[in-house]
């Protein structure tokens, strides 16, 4: 649940990820894949700048904003909800797939 004191795009708003066991606030003002760090998951990244997709997630509900104008992520992966944590800014409370890790299917 979030804190409906802060709802809306302000960088005040602190907003809750679930991916799987694991849950954690994340401020709309920091990426997800920092605010996952600062609850102390490990998870994979290497760029950190939307570009190497190392981070790829996918994303069950909720929305999130980028902070680049072209995240390296394909029109229809964003609709079956592939985002980039590392340049992703969380816009309301998100449910990952349960171990956010999955590998696209080659086409
Ligand atoms: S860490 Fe490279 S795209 Fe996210």
């Amino acid at each position: 649940m979030h804190d409906d004191a802060n709802d809306g795009d302000d960088g005040d708003a602190v907003w809750q990820v679930h991916a799987g066991d694991a849950g954690f606030a994340a401020p709309a003002d920091r990426t997800v894949l920092a605010s996952a760090e600062a609850a102390g998951l490990p998870w994979s990244n290497s760029c950190r700048n939307g570009t190497c997709r190392t981070c790829l997630r996918r994303l069950r509900s909720g929305e999130v904003a980028y902070g680049i104008e072209w995240p390296g992520v394909l029109p229809d992966e964003r609709a079956e909800g592939w985002f980039l944590p590392c340049v992703a800014y969380p816009r309301s409370d998100l449910v990952l797939a349960a171990d956010g890790v999955q590998v696209l299917p080659v086409t």
